[in-house]
């Protein structure tokens, strides 16, 4: 698991470019699935169907987004200095100073219009990106290419460190338990969604396509338990957490319960998620076409959006594991 959690947080995928990242989850998922399809949006979805014998095969639709977010050049000045703007939410404060690589291989570095103001508020409309250019002419990006964040994987015992934590994490959990499945009574969809962290677009067009009757996201949560850190009762190797509430929905209850009679049953450690900030591709999943019953499982992640995101490779085991006692079995909600 560790080793592919490496490759997927080493693979450049920002929004809207997520060609890169779905190649090598096809990779993983192609042996196990009973039909693979990309849609028009980019989403990969891999169906697993029910066995046979099955009464009552339930439509489930999982998803975990394989986008990242990122920057793109808005424009070039005469000296070569790169503006940008932000794909999704990259905030000032982890963008500053961060090396960041374009799709084309080039790589830079971001700085700032004027370092004696560093401690006031960071806009990263005051930022650049300087990728060793001397003048517009030699710049080697143009208006509208897009980078994120250039940063390697590392291991500090079960804590591993990376960039697009979220949500290759939820990506890595999603392949293993389609693995660890080796034959379902329900008829699953796993979906690798595009867009999420522009407004969860590329989930509302696959919910739209796959019409399932249940609905959960796999992705991060931001935890509550570093120095200072908001009020959150989050905490990094607690295990997974079963969302009650984000900004963007709230869970069904039905789906809530059956996520917490099985971590019970199966004796898995389990947390109690309210999410103050951000959401998930399950809101979209939630309120599509005549409304889908959906929750949502998420990874503690700390840092979250900052180029050295961190998780306890238990949780993800954890997850593993819930999602396969809850997917293994005929399901009532
Ligand atoms: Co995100
Ligand atoms: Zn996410």
């Amino acid at each position: 698991m560790k080793q592919l959690l490496k490759t997927l947080t080493e693979t450049l995928a920002p929004s809207g470019y997520e060609d890169a990242v779905r190649e090598i989850i096809l990779k993983e998922v192609n042996p196990l699935a009973d039909e693979v399809r990309v849609d028009a949006l980019g989403n990969l979805i891999i169906r697993k169907k029910p066995t046979k014998s099955s009464k009552n095969p339930k439509k489930i639709m999982l998803a975990a987004h394989m986008d990242e977010i990122g920057v793109i050049v808005s424009h070039l000045d005469k000296k070569g200095f790169v503006r940008f703007t932000n794909v999704g939410g990259a905030f000032g404060r982890y963008t500053l100073g961060a090396r960041v690589r374009f799709l084309n291989g080039v790589t830079g570095v971001v700085g700032y219009d004027r370092l004696e103001q560093i401690d006031n508020l960071l806009p990263i409309n005051k930022m650049y990106i300087d990728v060793g250019a001397t003048s517009k002419e030699n710049c080697p990006v143009k208006v509208g290419d897009i980078a994120a964040f250039e940063r390697s994987f590392i291991e500090m015992g079960d804590r591993l460190v990376a960039k697009s934590l979220d949500d290759r994490a939820g990506v890595t959990v999603l392949i293993e338990t389609l693995r660890a499945l080796k034959s379902t009574p329900n008829d699953l969809y796993f979906v690798f969604t595009t867009q999420e962290e522009v407004g969860t677009r590329g989930a509302g067009a696959a919910a739209f396509g796959i019409e399932p009757e249940i609905g959960i996201a796999v992705d991060v949560t931001p935890t509550g338990d570093t120095p200072a850190s908001i009020k959150m009762v989050m905490e990094l190797g607690k295990g997974p957490c079963v969302k009650f509430r984000d900004v963007g929905m709230i869970s069904d209850p039905r789906v809530v319960d059956w996520m917490i009679q099985a971590a019970e049953k199966a004796k898995i450690p389990y947390q109690r998620e309210v999410l103050l900030i951000g959401s998930s591709d399950a809101k979209e999943i939630q309120i599509s076409r005549a409304g889908v019953k959906t929750g949502a499982l998420s990874i503690p992640v700390r840092y979250v959006h900052s180029a050295s995101e961190m998780v306890d490779l238990n949780d993800m085991k954890n997850s593993v594991k819930l999602l396969t006692a809850m997917l293994g079995k005929p399901v009532s909600v």
